[in-house]
């Protein structure tokens, strides 16, 4: 039931935060124990490979997954789309482990994976959101996203929960010592900045309205992990808006994107990481000198003078938490000012059961 809202997908967003504390609730404590079961640690452990599989956004989950697991637990992580993976299976490493992330758990590609990876005698892991789902069901192991049911065709809160259970099952595997931060803490200060996003949905709204709703086309720029939030936030901006939306690594554009650049053309770029900041507010200015309509997604401790929309400062690799919620933000808001079915896009399906 969407009580009072005008579309699932609102109602999705706002749900975040709880979603975020849901996972906390259910996967960590005040002590740093992380439960997801002790077969599944040993598991991830023993490989010396993981491999994503996933479709859509589902995948862009994983691109961060990719940074957590790397990064945080240092083990080699690599994401594929299941649509690729099912018909050209890449060389396997000597102890894979598969983990598939999909809200529905029915996604067909996905599961054609699953099933060739069952063939071969891997073990796997599903996140989902739909306990008992196929996908749920055919994994050696499957943990719940919590995030509840998601009724808009956009997928949000799942987006969300995905990324934060990588993070969790990361934490899980890594060192500690060398970590040197409390994820318990961190997620929930995420929460808590999650919902001052939500609740300046206005000032969003606006920007939508200014620079989206009666534009052709849009691009969202971003380096490192900005970059896969970049991603996702086109696809979110297509789906429902029908606005033609690039997403890419900001160093791409004077390789050829860059000649798309006209007048007005929007321009968003994500600013969470430091190590490439300048580098990004640098790409961003090669597109003004050429007439874009520059926007900025900056965390707070980046911040410059005539930033545009500033998030509190976390954990840089959990960011994309935060900087994905104004993206999904700016979807909502110009597919509802183009008068749009927001949660129903023309052409598409949900779940996605064919491949
Ligand atoms: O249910 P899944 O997570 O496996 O679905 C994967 C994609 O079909 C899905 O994320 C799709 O890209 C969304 N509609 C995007 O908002």
């Amino acid at each position: 039931d969407k009580g009072t809202y005008p579309f699932y997908m609102l109602k999705e967003i706002d749900e975040q935060p709880i979603v975020i504390r849901h996972l906390i609730e259910k996967y960590l404590d005040n002590e740093g124990g992380v439960h997801v079961g002790q077969a599944i640690l040993n598991d991830l452990k023993a490989a010396d490979r993981l491999y994503i599989v996933a479709a859509g956004t589902s995948y862009h989950a994983g691109l961060v997954g990719k940074r957590l697991f790397e990064q945080w637990a240092g083990v080699p992580t690599e994401v594929h789309l299941s649509s690729e993976f099912a018909y050209e299976q890449p060389l396997l490493s000597e102890k894979p482990f598969f983990i598939f992330l999909t809200q529905s758990g029915e996604t067909a590609d996905s599961r054609e994976v699953l099933q060739n990876v069952n063939a071969q005698g891997f073990k796997s892991l599903t996140l989902t959101n739909v306990e008992k789902s196929t996908l749920w069901r055919e994994a050696t192991y499957a943990l719940p996203l919590l995030a509840g049911p998601e009724i808009a065709v956009a997928s949000t809160k799942a987006y969300v929960a995905q990324v934060a259970l990588q993070a969790i099952l990361a934490y899980a595997i890594a060192d500690r010592a060398t970590l040197g931060f409390d994820l318990e803490q961190d997620l929930s200060k995420i929460a808590v900045g999650i919902q001052g996003i939500v609740d300046d949905k206005e000032t969003l709204q606006q920007v939508a309205n200014q620079y989206l709703v009666e534009s052709r086309n849009a691009f969202f720029i971003g380096r490192g992990v900005d970059s896969t939030v970049s991603l996702e936030a086109a696809l979110k901006l297509k789906e429902i808006s029908y606005v033609q939306a690039e997403g890419f690594a900001a160093g791409e554009l004077k390789h050829g994107t860059l000649a798309l650049i006209e007048d007005g053309t929007p321009v968003i770029a994500l600013i969470t990481q430091a190590k490439t900041a300048g580098l990004v507010r640098g790409n961003l200015a090669e597109t003004q000198a050429r007439g874009s309509r520059a926007y900025t997604i900056v965390t707070q401790s980046l911040a410059k003078e005539g930033d545009d929309f500033i998030l509190p400062d976390v954990n840089e690799l959990l960011s994309p938490l935060l900087s994905v919620v104004p993206t999904q933000l700016l979807a909502y808001y110009t597919s509802l000012g183009r008068g749009l079915d927001v949660d129903r896009p023309r052409n598409l399906a949900k779940s996605v059961t064919v491949q």
